[in-house]
């Protein structure tokens, strides 16, 4: 018997990365899975290899999630997972960070979460299933970094989103937990390996090894390495866990 067979899940961001992972590892589980990326060429792309389904969903966009939420409940008959797990990075030092980068930040990250779980919930709590809500924080939500203060706040803001979330939607057998992952190789990182070339005069991937070589267990994650948590916390083991934050880092952090 496989953990999610016969359940249903909507990942947002999955087009690539750890978003697309999940969705890989969803469908090994015997789910059914819709990505929501706001690239849907890739998101299209990806759910042909993998075999699941695309829809384009912009986070930032009311519409968009209405939308895609829809689309969604139509095509696989309901929603029983979400995982939100669109987001962006930046990073500058205090002195340079300008509204608009800000705004763009939260728009995604924070407001972008919020709003894709408030549509599901809705859902779920018409449908009368429960369901698994599953966000993505980060080490960086757990610990403030001196050039990257707005993602950081960001994240702190998903964790607490989180357990608010999480103790508001239990009565209707909603579970919203959160993972935080630390440092997980990929597209992402490329991306936050050339900020710090930038402003840490850093060699290319100069910053990937130094973050690989600190993380306790040895090296970077990769993005299977989140998966088994993943998978539990939508899965029916993970009922009485609620509005909780798991750290999935290799040992970088301890909460
Ligand atoms: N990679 C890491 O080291 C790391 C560490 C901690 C937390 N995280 C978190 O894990 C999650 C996945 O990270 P990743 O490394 O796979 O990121 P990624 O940048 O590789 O993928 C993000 C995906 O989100 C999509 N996206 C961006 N804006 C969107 C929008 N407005 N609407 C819908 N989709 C949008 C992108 O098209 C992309 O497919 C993110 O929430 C990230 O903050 C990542």
């Amino acid at each position: 018997m496989m953990r999610l067979d016969g359940k249903t899940a909507l990942i947002t961001g999955a087009a690539r990365g750890i978003g697309r992972a999940f969705a890989e590892a969803y469908l090994r589980e015997g789910a059914r899975v819709m990505i929501g990326d706001i690239d849907l060429d890739r998101a299209s792309a990806t759910a042909d290899e993998i075999g699941a389904r695309a829809v384009r969903l912009d986070v930032t966009d009311q519409d968009s999630i209405d939308a895609a939420v829809a689309e969604t409940v139509g095509a696989l008959g309901g929603i029983d997972i979400l995982i939100n797990n669109a987001a962006i990075f930046s990073a500058a030092p205090i002195v340079e960070i300008d509204r608009t980068d800000y705004g763009r930040v939260f728009d995604v990250n924070v407001a972008g979460t919020l709003f894709t779980l408030q549509a599901v919930a809705r859902h779920m709590i018409e449908r009368g299933k429960g369901g698994k809500i599953i966000n993505m924080a980060s080490q960086a939500g757990r610990r403030g970094e001196a050039l990257v203060a707005v993602y950081c706040a960001s994240k702190a803001a998903v964790i607490s989103l989180t357990q608010s979330a999480g103790l508001d939607l239990i009565r209707h057998g909603i579970n919203v937990n959160a993972i935080a992952p630390g440092v997980v190789d990929g597209e992402h990182w490329d991306g936050v390996d050339a900020f710090f070339a930038k402003y840490e005069g850093k060699a290319p991937g100069q910053k990937k090894r130094e973050v690989g070589a600190a993380v306790p267990y040895g090296r970077m994650g990769r993005a299977e390495d989140l998966t088994g948590m993943a998978v539990f916390l939508a899965s029916d083991e993970a009922d009485y866990i609620v509005a909780q934050t798991y750290n999935v880092d290799g040992g970088n952090w301890m909460s």
